[in-house]
């Protein structure tokens, strides 16, 4: 890995000193920035834009033009895994992602294949190199994926705009079909992530969106069991890239989902920060977790949320600023900056 120029990130994961709290925005190339509906525009489409690698760098340095951030994040979809299965996937206006050929039995299970990441996704590991090189470790670039039972949602229900009644109704009636999907998924994770790594991504985040939606036995047994399982294939293959596991609701199982031994947790807003740091101890740095909707305030009210949730953290290093869930598309940048600023500049009493 290339020595980095900002290693706040990294530094804040593995719980060293530091200046002043990192932040970065989930989903910070996206809609927001007219910056990105133009080179959008100019590409045709969304899927465009993933598979072209030089459009792909660009669309991940435009919020760090604007922003004082300490990553970036590798502009792509977790959707790309099941497409490259054979799932075909379509970006539909105002719809959002859609398959053409969703799961409906276990016999298209049996059928997917697992995509060879430098060649299915070679596209992907294109966008890291080019985009690593442009960075030219002024910050880490995280690289991502989504966890199997939230990829195993989608590929089930077919499209994202859902009531989930196909995936919880297979969950119930198709255990073991819906547990070969989770493990082919699993393998395939992996060896994404592991070759995102190779790629020189500096840290892995796995999005598990839709964790949220299980009981209790259900999330240990469906989603966070095959979360473990990459993570420790992950500390195997490629030990020193740290990852950051966030599951969306998933605020009850912050202690199990310490226990598969992740560098960090993602928190959604509806989590206190520090009753999280006091519930994890040592184990795990925290990510988050300012509510998406906070940046419609104003911007007296915007600074006192970030020095609120900075406060409840407390002292010393072990947080990466963020917010509780991606960006919407109807945010102002500017108040995007008030945020930013209001973690440079509250935080630093911290460390
Ligand atoms: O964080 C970043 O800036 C990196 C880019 C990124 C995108 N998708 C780009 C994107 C990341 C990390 C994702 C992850 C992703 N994709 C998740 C997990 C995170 C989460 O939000 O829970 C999920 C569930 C998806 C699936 C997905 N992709 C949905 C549901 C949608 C539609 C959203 C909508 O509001 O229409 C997408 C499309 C998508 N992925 C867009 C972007 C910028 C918008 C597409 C466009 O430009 O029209």
């Amino acid at each position: 890995m290339t020595s980095l120029k900002n290693d706040r990130l990294i530094r804040a994961i593995r719980k060293q000193a530091i200046d002043r709290t990192p932040v970065w925005i989930m989903r910070q190339a996206g809609r927001y920035l007219p910056e990105y509906r133009e080179t959008r525009r100019q590409a045709g489409d969304f899927l465009t834009l993933c598979r072209t690698p030089e459009l792909a760098c660009e669309v991940t340095l435009q919020p760090l033009r604007r922003y004082d951030l300490d990553a970036a994040i590798i502009f792509s979809d977790i959707l790309v895994i099941p497409d490259a299965m054979g799932l075909g996937l379509r970006m539909e206006e105002s719809v959002g992602p859609v398959f053409e050929n969703p799961i409906t039995s276990g016999s298209d299970i049996r059928k997917l294949a697992l995509p060879d990441p430098e060649d299915d996704l070679g596209y992907v590991m294109d966008a890291v190199r080019t985009t690593v090189n442009s960075l030219d470790g002024s910050v880490p670039l995280i690289g991502f994926s989504g966890s199997p039972w939230t990829l195993a949602v989608y590929m089930i229900e077919g499209r994202s705009k859902t009531d989930f009644a196909k995936i919880l109704n297979f969950a119930k009636t198709r255990t073991e079909d819906l547990h070969q999907l989770l493990e082919i998924l699993t393998l395939s994770v992996a060896e994404y992530l592991t070759a995102k790594a190779r790629a020189g991504v500096s840290a892995l985040m796995i999005f598990d969106t839709w964790g949220g939606l299980l009981d209790t036995p259900q999330y240990l047994n469906l989603s966070l069991r095959y979360m473990q399982r990459i993570v420790e294939e992950l500390s195997a293959q490629v030990p020193e890239i740290p990852t950051i596991l966030f599951s969306k609701g998933g605020g009850k199982w912050l202690e199990n989902i310490a226990d598969t031994k992740c560098s960090a947790i993602g928190i959604d807003w509806t989590v206190d920060i520090g009753d999280a740091r006091q519930r994890v101890g040592d184990r795990v740095a925290l990510q988050g977790n300012l509510d998406p909707d906070s940046l419609r305030l104003s911007e007296d009210q915007i600074e006192q949320q970030v020095a609120g949730i900075l406060e409840s953290f407390g002292y010393g290093s072990g947080h990466i600023f963020n917010l509780g869930h991606g960006i919407k598309p109807d945010i102002d940048p500017e108040k995007v900056s008030v945020m930013i600023n209001a973690v440079a500049n509250y935080s630093k009493r911290y460390h």
